[in-house]
């Protein structure tokens, strides 16, 4: 036994590790369960008492000095290991990291922004939850008028229930934001009004229940018509392109009198006729007007003194028109294959 412990001693004193494999090697070899050293406890078992006594001693000191040398191994081959991850080449190029974009709606509220920023209109902002008065009566919309069934409304509150004063909706139009900056401010006004509107329509592909609006108002002395044509003129020719025809078609707004529909020649068919316009070589783009006087007045400014013009488009319908989008529900769906169609558009 003695020799044993002798031998062993020495074998371990003189073993050498220099990798992971060689380490496991070594514990095979000495403290495993069946190794050199746990054999010879295996042993000294059977031996008798007084000699279990006289090697009991000297086999724990080999135990210690056995498993001590792992231990100094495996620190020493685990720090030579977390330096080599620093071996590190860094001119190699990154990983690209995956970059958002910015939605096609709000591509194209921005260029429509931009366009009459240039013209001296400023940008304003107001409440989609609103009441009556701002979104239907300021504006001249009579109580129970048929007018207003052009606009089915989502009522957050009805007047009279549950002790409610007013009625309280989801505006159905950014006119509500016209209303609010006339009774704030003196002409002269320049706007633009972005936003989102809502309306209980059947959700398809050429309707949603919410969509967004531009609407624009002008008042000052000596605004006419001309100002309004020849503003939305330059705005179709910036927008769409400078071979871009303009038309307005007479139409019927309680708020503006007289008031006009705009159209601007197919884009997809340069005029000649396809389905998009369907076959007339026309599409609407805007409606617009003179504000009424009754608005103005509405709103504690003298018809007499000044007048103003005022129009309104449909963001998802202009994007549709600009990229060729032929459902509108796909800018409400998150569907990463359309938005990540717009990442290079600038
Ligand atoms: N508010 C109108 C609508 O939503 C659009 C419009 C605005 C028309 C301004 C004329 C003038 O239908």
């Amino acid at each position: 036994m003695e020799h044993l412990i002798t031998a062993i001693k020495e074998e371990v004193e003189n073993y050498q590790v220099a990798s992971a494999d060689q380490l496991e090697a070594y514990r095979l070899a000495f403290i495993s369960k069946k190794g050199k050293v746990s054999e010879l406890f295996e042993t000294l078992k059977t031996l008798p008492k007084e000699d279990k006594q006289r090697f009991g001693k000297p086999l724990n000191e080999l135990k210690q000095l056995a498993e001590g040398k792992f231990a100094e191994w495996q620190e020493k081959l685990q720090s030579s290991a977390s330096n080599a991850t620093l071996d590190i080449d860094f001119t190699l190029p990154s990983v690209p990291e995956k970059l958002g974009n910015q939605h096609p709606l709000t591509l194209t509220r921005n260029r429509i922004i931009e366009i009459f920023e240039r013209l001296g209109f400023s940008v304003a902002d107001g409440p989609e939850i609103e009441d009556d008065w701002h979104n239907f009566s300021a504006l001249n919309f009579p109580e129970n008028h048929p007018a207003r069934e052009m606009q089915d409304t989502f009522f957050v509150e009805k007047k009279g229930q549950n002790g409610a004063e007013q009625d309280l909706l989801l505006r159905t139009h950014t006119s509500n934001v016209q209303v609010r900056l006339m009774k704030d401010q003196k002409p002269p006004i320049r706007a633009i009004m972005p936003g989102r509107v809502y309306r209980n329509e059947a959700i398809s592909a050429r309707a949603h229940c919410f969509f967004h609006q531009v609407e624009g108002l002008y008042v000052d002395k000596n605004v006419g018509f001309a100002d309004l044509k020849q503003t939305l003129y330059h705005f179709a020719k910036e927008m769409y392109g400078q071979d871009t025809k303009i038309r307005f078609r007479p139409s019927f707004f309680p708020f503006t009198e007289p008031s006009a529909e705009i159209d601007i020649s197919c884009l997809i068919c340069k005029g000649k006729g396809c389905n998009v316009c369907k076959y007339s070589g026309w599409v609407e783009i805007a409606g617009s007007g003179m504000v009424h006087p009754n608005v103005l007045k509405n709103c504690g400014i003298d018809p007499e003194e000044f007048t103003g013009f005022a129009f309104g488009m449909g963001i998802e319908r202009i994007t549709m028109l600009r990229y060729q989008v032929n459902d509108l529900r796909l800018y409400s769906e998150n569907d990463l294959r359309f938005l990540r169609q717009f990442s290079t558009v600038v």
